[in-house]
């Protein structure tokens, strides 16, 4: 069954703002999904739009197989929740132990399973000594972890989470990672807005990639995804980081992770850059030292580059690999792994030839 199926909706702002543009994807039940994209491309507006806080200006929009195109049906109130973005936005009351009470008390349930709901959720965040604390002297991660805690509250079918991982610390983030996942386990369905391109992979099955025109630049696995360099730097989430080596230069996709898709765009000896003229800096090469460099010291200096970096790209095809093989993908497990293990004997090319450079 479809939790959520929506076409074409739209949104703008009153200020004339559009923030959702003709975005059209539906999700299913249990199905957990990633949205991407940079900072205004309309990610918390579309989970706005699939809480029912705003309704879309054109298109449709069905919940759970009903019209809600016109407006948010009264039943989907308690087997939806949404984390906002902003801890602000969802806490407001006197301590977090009534927030916590506050979502299961308007469920209508007896005292002792709200206060045992609540109890629940201070052990699964390990937050029980903030129990009497007022939700507005927390510290931004804590005050997460409590909206986060009054979603769950409810124990709702479906959980929009907005950016649930930003400013928490790393065992924090870790943490809510394999919360999402035993959510998951446990049936929910799942759409998180992140800007962390490095759980993705990890939280979902599926993976929407919003871009600065606030549509839909690509949807799939979150491994395509994420191998779709071109895409992601077209939808600013990744940037061209270039490393100075001295007088080479090479130009690697960085998410905020470790990518490894090396790109090399250029390199000295068809296109020289200006070198640094740190002396000291990979062997001490300054802009003088490469132009008194014999062709058999510059091709020397590349291949301890190419030997340097090789490891790095046999691990990365080693990752794909397992990735691709965790997708079901057979035929391109095995080619990966034979890219991998065909450059791993490569390093072994790069000393040999080093060798016969340095016997000269
Ligand atoms: N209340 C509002 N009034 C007017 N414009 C708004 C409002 N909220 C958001 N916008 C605009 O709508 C667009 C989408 O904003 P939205 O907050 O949905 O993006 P986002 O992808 O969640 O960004 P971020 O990564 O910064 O959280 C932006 O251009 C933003 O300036
Ligand atoms: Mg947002």
């Amino acid at each position: 069954m479809e939790v959520f199926n929506v076409e074409k909706i739209s949104y703008t702002y009153k200020n004339g703002k559009t923030a959702v543009d003709g975005v059209s994807f539906s999700v299913a039940n249990g199905e957990s999904l990633t949205i991407i994209g940079t900072n205004g491309s309309g990610k918390s507006t579309l989970l706005y739009l699939l809480d029912g806080l705003l309704i879309p200006e054109s298109g449709s929009m069905r919940i759970f197989g009903k019209d809600a195109s016109n407006g948010f049906l009264s039943d989907f109130r308690q087997r939806i929740s949404l984390l906002f973005q902003n801890p602000h936005a969802q806490l407001f009351l006197l301590s977090v132990w009534d927030e916590l009470c506050f979502g299961p008390s308007q469920l209508e349930l007896d005292k002792a399973e709200i206060q045992k709901r609540a109890e629940d959720i201070l052990g699964l965040f390990g937050i029980e000594h903030l129990r009497d604390r007022g939700p507005w002297d927390l510290s931004g991660g804590e005050m997460k972890k409590v909206a986060l805690g009054t979603c769950l509250s409810i124990n709702p079918d479906v959980l929009l989470l907005d950016e649930p991982t930003t400013g928490l610390d790393p065992r924090s983030q870790v943490e809510i990672v394999d919360l999402i996942n035993e959510l998951r386990k446990a049936g929910k369905t799942i759409i998180t807005a992140t800007h962390d391109l490095g759980i993705i992979e990890d939280i979902s099955d599926r993976t929407i990639v919003l871009g600065e025109d606030h549509r839909i630049l690509l949807q799939g696995k979150p491994w395509v995804v994420m191998a779709d360099t071109e895409t992601l730097l077209q939808a600013n989430l990744i940037h061209r980081h270039v490393h100075r080596h001295c007088w080479y230069v090479h130009e690697h996709s960085h998410s905020g992770r470790h990518e490894h898709e090396h790109m090399v765009l250029h390199d000295v000896l068809t296109s020289p850059p200006s070198p640094p003229s740190t002396e000291g800096r990979h062997g001490g090469v300054n802009e003088e030292g490469v132009l008194k460099m014999t062709d058999l010291e510059k091709l020397k200096k590349l291949l301890e580059h190419w030997a340097e970096h090789n490891e790095e790209h046999v691990s990365t095809y080693l990752e794909w690999a397992e990735k691709a093989d965790a997708s079901g993908e057979k035929e391109l497990y095995k080619i990966l792994r034979e890219i991998a293990e065909n450059t791993k004997k490569m390093d072994g090319l790069f000393e040999k030839a080093k060798k016969i450079i340095e016997s000269k």
